[in-house]
């Protein structure tokens, strides 16, 4: 499949298509960011039975869980089916009997059924319609699970449109994004579409979120926690 067929500010379909290992790694900040601090999470608030990870990528989230839960049931959701089909076929040669793989768009999340733990990290931010994705994200939890989160605030906003002036001159080689078109992969974000605050979170979902670093340690904050904060929340 290499049609894009959902609306959003980057083809992400093409973009997975045959993608290298370093747009794999670049493309999968939970490795480095959010999986330490949700790996201290379950230990600490509640270990789950039924895993959602949306906009799973390479698989990051749903790969650990599966290993660390081996008798959790781990399901890793993205748009796009290249990737997808490339988790499927690792956790096949991986022998990972808990872990599958399914598309959805968000804001549609529909999976018919509940899980413990839903988390979706640096994806809502390509997403438009962000209250309706929230609250579908959160609709899959059952009660007593989590939903944990990361999202970008009016802080993110004003950051990413600095560098949306001139990326060529605030993005490095080291950069994850490339300049020529950061403009308009972020542009929800730059345009002020989409931002989430905690306000927005609660309003949206009728419970506040609280911050991940009240339950996972310090040393796991990672440095940008104030632009893109990581919550929970919990159902
Ligand atoms: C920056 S990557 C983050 C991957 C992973 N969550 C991580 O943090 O390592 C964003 C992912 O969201 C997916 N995505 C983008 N828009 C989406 C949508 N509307 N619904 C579901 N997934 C989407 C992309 O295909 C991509 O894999």
């Amino acid at each position: 499949m290499t049609d894009q067929t959902f609306k959003t500010t980057i083809n992400w379909t093409e973009y997975w298509d045959g993608a290298d290992d370093e747009t794999r790694t670049k493309t999968a900040p939970a490795a480095q960011l959010t999986l330490d601090p949700l790996e201290s999470f379950v230990e600490t608030v509640a270990q789950p039975g039924a895993v959602a990870d949306v906009g799973c990528g390479p698989g990051t989230v749903p790969f650990r869980m599966a290993e660390r839960f081996p008798e959790a049931d781990v399901v890793g959701y993205d748009a796009a089916e290249p990737v997808l089909q490339e988790n499927r076929e690792r956790a096949e040669g991986e022998g990972h009997h808990n872990l599958a793989f399914e598309q959805t768009v968000l804001p549609e999340f529909d999976p018919g059924r509940s899980f413990d733990l839903v988390t979706c990290f640096y994806t809502l931010t390509y997403v438009e319609e962000i209250e309706a994705a929230l609250a579908a994200l959160y609709d899959a939890v059952g009660p007593g699970g989590h939903l944990v989160l990361t999202y970008h605030n009016r802080f993110a906003h004003r950051h990413f449109q600095r560098i949306a002036e001139d990326p060529h001159e605030h993005l490095g080689p080291e950069s994850p994004w490339d300049p020529d078109n950061f403009a308009d992969r972020f542009e929800l974000l730059v345009e002020g579409e989409n931002l989430l605050s905690h306000e927005r979170i609660h309003d949206t979902l009728g419970t506040w979120p609280r911050s991940i670093w009240s339950v996972a340690g310090e040393d796991e904050r990672y440095a940008a926690w104030r632009h893109n904060p990581m919550v929970y929340v919990p159902k």
